[in-house]
């Protein structure tokens, strides 16, 4: 490793363990996405390091569990099962840990998922029964699903048979199995024609089965960037009795739609008593700046 490379790495590690709280949560954001980005086994390493320090911000520590699960490596399932199994730890962070064990697809994670299906929170019973079945579909097929956006998915996207309108009736069938619900949105992010979109807008906003399932489309609202679904996810996070983890996602999301009309309404949350909905607001602030800016790259830590 040369000695830039050694000095870039020590840097954004310490930005990202935060020691001495000196750190701003947007600034800890863009170092963690620059070493997403560079993906080598030491930068896994600090942030397999920097998620059993975390204690300031849950919605950090969710993040760092995300990128543990988009990063693929098996050397992080020890610390994400311990994750999933502590109670005293948020949901949004157990979550993101289940989801990440069915991103890294090891089959010696199904049976530890399937010990969370039907417990008493939901989001992470749903969670661990879209994961396990993950692991399963990929241990049955050779097909690899990649998409536009380079990210690892709960569930592949539905058969390209299936039209739009036929996409759109499983996806708000409130009473169809969740795997082919998930299956659906994905789907329809890939084919992002104005009615694949308004399709997820509607679910988003009917909705009434799974909180998991409304996080997950503002999720790809983020993704898909596109100013339509400006009006759904502004309705979620000015909905105060959503789950955190819906709200949370839709002010992300929010962020990544380059409209100066997005800012306003994320300054108001940003003082939102909800400690994941607030600091989302700040960061997604920061996104939305950069969107608006000119500069490159968004994980580009600035002086
Ligand atoms: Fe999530
Ligand atoms: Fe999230």
């Amino acid at each position: 490793m040369s000695a830039d490379t050694q000095s870039t790495l020590e840097n954004l590690e310490k930005i990202l363990v935060n020691e001495q709280g000196e750190f701003p949560l947007y600034k800890r954001y863009r170092a963690l996405f620059s070493l997403k980005g560079l993906g080598s086994k030491e930068a896994i390493q600090i942030i397999i390091k920097a998620t059993k320090k975390e204690k300031d911000s849950e919605l950090f520590k969710h993040e760092l569990a995300y990128c543990l699960g988009q990063l693929q490596n098996p050397e992080a399932i020890a610390l994400l099962e311990d994750l999933v199994r502590d109670e005293d730890e948020f949901i949004m962070v157990r979550h993101e840990a289940a989801e990440a064990l069915g991103a890294i697809s090891d089959e010696r994670s199904i049976q530890f998922l399937k010990t969370f299906i039907g417990g008493s929170c939901k989001e992470l019973s749903e969670t661990c029964y879209l994961a396990a079945k993950k692991i399963e579909y990929n241990k049955e097929t050779e097909i690899k699903h990649e998409n536009l956006y380079g990210s690892v998915d709960p569930t592949p996207p539905a058969n390209e048979e299936l039209n739009v309108k036929q996409l759109r009736d499983i996806l708000l069938d409130q009473n169809a199995d969740l795997w082919e619900r998930y299956r659906s949105m994905f789907r329809l992010r890939d084919i992002a024609s104005k009615e694949a979109v308004l399709a997820l807008c509607d679910a988003l906003l009917q909705d009434k089965t799974s909180a998991l399932f409304r996080h997950e489309i503002c999720f790809v609202f983020g993704e898909l960037q596109d100013k339509l679904t400006a009006d759904a996810l502004q309705k979620t996070l000015a909905n105060t009795s959503e789950a955190p983890m819906v709200r949370h996602e839709a002010a992300e999301a929010l962020g990544s739609i380059a409209e100066s009309y997005v800012s306003s309404a994320l300054k108001h949350y940003s003082e939102d008593p909800v400690a994941v909905v607030r600091e989302s607001c700040i960061v997604a602030l920061d996104m939305n700046e950069y969107q608006n800016s000119e500069e490159f790259q968004y994980a580009i830590i600035p002086n």
